[in-house]
């Protein structure tokens, strides 16, 4: 149940704590004041007691959590909370209509409190996967909370189900033709993309639903070595037989288009003589998961304003 509230309200372990006792607080206080108010009214009719201790409820309650939840540090929390309720009620004006992009992406914005979820996209062994959910598992404000994959049997599922990460398998048709599971991305409410070995184009839907909230990772340094069908081995090949002296890794933003986008970061290696491509990817590797979480953490530490 708790770890279901953390999900829905996006916080860490912490502040559920403090929403909990802000609401048994607030709640107590609305009781002792209502009670005390019907006591001073002296009022003897049992129905007309109730009915006056349910309005003196729905009219104090808001105000006791507000108050409470200010020494608790949970305000923000509270205020976006009771205004939702007032809003379900009736009593209060919702926001204008937004479209539903515009809604997902402000709730990214002003979402409280901070716990950024992550997806990552990932077809293939998935050690880069491993590194970044290796990286966040002690964070209380970061979570790795869906694995994303095209190939069924790929490593990465492995890594999902070893982590009790929830992983979906998804097909193409609906990828490219559908709305790219934004739907499905949404009720994790994953406010960040990142790719790890993910082979297909990002579809349109989802580039205008994360901007500048998808990355990707690519073994070589781009603009060179990149494009379709640019992989796995085959870059370290071309690197190779081009008898490049360095090569390395780029972690870059995604667009509409095979590894393009603006450069977040390059870091390069030397290629020896006698290397061969595994060698050369051992190499790069290692530079990956070195930098990759680093950078994702930087990028995603932005959003917590
Ligand atoms: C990495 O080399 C990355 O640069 C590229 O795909 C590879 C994935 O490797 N985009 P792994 O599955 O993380 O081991």
């Amino acid at each position: 149940m708790f770890k279901n509230l953390k999900q829905r309200w996006k916080v860490t372990s912490l502040q559920l704590a403090l929403i909990i006792c802000t609401f048994a607080i607030g709640g107590s206080a609305t009781g002792f004041a209502a009670k005390k108010i019907l006591n001073w009214l002296a009022i003897d009719h049992d129905w007309l007691w109730t009915i006056i201790y349910i309005l003196l409820i729905i009219i104090i309650w808001p105000l006791a959590v507000l108050v409470v939840s200010i020494f608790f540090g949970q305000f923000r929390f509270f205020s976006g909370y009771v205004h939702r309720l007032g809003v379900k009620m009736g009593l209060v004006k919702g926001k204008s209509q937004t479209t539903d992009h515009e809604l997902y992406r402000n709730s990214l914005i002003t979402h409280y409190p901070p716990l950024i979820n992550i997806a990552v996209f990932a077809s293939g062994a998935g050690s880069n996967a491993q590194k970044i959910i290796d990286h966040f598992r002690e964070s209380s404000s970061v979570n790795v909370a869906l694995i994303v994959c095209n190939k069924s049997g790929a490593g990465v599922l492995q890594i999902a189900e070893n982590e009790n990460i929830s992983a979906i398998l998804i097909e193409k048709e609906k990828f490219f033709r559908g709305n790219g599971y934004l739907d499905e991305l949404k009720e994790r409410k994953i406010d960040f993309i990142v790719l790890a070995g993910f082979l297909w184009k990002i579809p349109d839907p989802l580039l205008k639903a994360f901007p500048r909230r998808i990355i990707n990772i690519h073994p070589a340094l781009l603009p060179k070595y990149g494009g379709k069908g640019m992989y796995g081995q085959s870059v370290h090949e071309a690197v190779i037989s081009a008898k490049e002296k360095e090569s390395g890794i780029t972690i870059h933003y995604v667009d509409g288009h095979y590894d393009h986008g603006d450069i977040i970061l390059q870091v390069s290696c030397p290629v020896m003589e006698n290397d061969t491509p595994e060698e050369l990817a051992h190499r790069i590797h290692a530079l990956e998961h070195a930098n990759y979480p680093v950078i994702i953490e930087e990028l995603v530490s932005k959003l917590v304003k």
